[in-house]
């Protein structure tokens, strides 16, 4: 497995890829009408460590992808990733005022801004996909199907998202907990790796094993991130902290208690490790990265 330092210096390597490639896809900011591509690439290029391209890229990689496609559909993992943030916070979700270190996009351009370049970034991810013009439109035809449905309402973004705002007992059931967790970012996280397979031509039980390891990592990126709002800083988070607490959000810590949060989340990261065990070293990267998820401070 790859050490802390190089996922560090891999991650870095792969944000200067996807962000030239974002640069490619976002329309200018002087586009007319401006104030909307102001919005979006605001959000865009905030910050963000780029982890659902990375994961992209990376099973891509794995299965000797070919880099223009997967770096293409990663980018627009990465718009579809901030419309969710830029919803999220919205003063009807969950209210927040900071985002990658900096003012939320509704407080900085208004509500009506914030939900249409929310809206806008959706759109144009499945446009970049869609319109990447490589020779395997069946793959990329696949590939949309299965974002589409990972962002959706049956065990998707949108269907966690739901119940994590009726759920407003912090210490529900557990079952209910992991339901929300896997729904509103394990499953896009997941998507993200099998998009990045099935633009390869991996076989059936590669893209079984790279889905088991996107399961367990999506619930611990998740656990990690609710630790964090408990344990974490403002300053390396770039989000207001104690939120989950404040709001009555049901969270991974207040049902479970700190340490338990963290061995359930160590746990995910070694089984999903083990998923990749027959990949031997070709997996250090990927098998890093889910060390690096539960270890991260931002
Ligand atoms: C935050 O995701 C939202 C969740 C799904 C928990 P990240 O922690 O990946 O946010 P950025 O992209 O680095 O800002
Ligand atoms: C967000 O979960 C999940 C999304 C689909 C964006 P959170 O509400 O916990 O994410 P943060 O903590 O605001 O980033
Ligand atoms: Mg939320
Ligand atoms: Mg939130
Ligand atoms: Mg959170």
């Amino acid at each position: 497995m790859e050490s802390p330092e190089t996922i560090r210096r891999h991650l870095e390597q792969t944000r200067a890829l996807v962000d030239a490639e974002l640069e490619r896809v976002l329309p200018p900011a002087e586009e007319y009408p401006p104030s909307i591509h102001k919005a979006m690439r605001y959000s865009v290029f905030a910050g963000g460590k780029r982890l659902r391209p990375t994961l992209c890229l990376e099973a891509g990689r794995l299965f000797a992808g070919e880099e223009k496609i997967l770096l293409r559909v990663g980018s627009a993992l990465e718009l579809i990733h901030t419309y969710s943030l830029i919803h999220d916070d919205l003063p009807a979700l969950d209210n927040d005022d900071l985002r990658r270190g900096k003012p939320t996009s509704h407080v900085v351009f208004g509500e009506a801004a914030a939900i249409l370049a929310g809206d806008a970034l959706l759109t144009l991810a499945f446009e970049a996909i869609a319109g990447a013009g490589n020779g395997a439109s069946g793959r990329t035809l696949r590939v949309i199907h299965e974002l589409a449905h990972a962002i959706g309402t049956i065990r998707g973004m949108v269907g966690g998202q739901v119940v994590d705002l009726e759920t407003t007992d912090s210490t529900g059931d557990a079952a209910r907990l992991e339901y929300i967790h896997s729904a509103k970012t394990g499953a896009f996280m997941r998507a993200a790796l099998r998009s990045g397979t099935l633009l390869t031509a991996a076989s059936q039980d590669d893209l079984a094993r790279i889905t088991a390891y996107g399961e367990k990592i999506g619930l611990a990126f998740q656990i990690a991130d609710d630790l964090l709002d408990v344990v974490g800083t403002e300053a390396e988070l770039g989000k207001t902290i104690g939120k989950d607490q404040q709001q009555h959000k049901a969270t991974y810590p207040a049902l479970h208690g700190i340490e338990a949060s963290k061995r359930m989340a160590a746990q995910l990261a070694d089984e999903a490790c083990a998923a990749l065990a027959p990949y031997g070293e070709r997996a250090g990267i990927l098998q890093g990265i889910a060390r690096y998820i539960v270890g991260r401070r931002q």
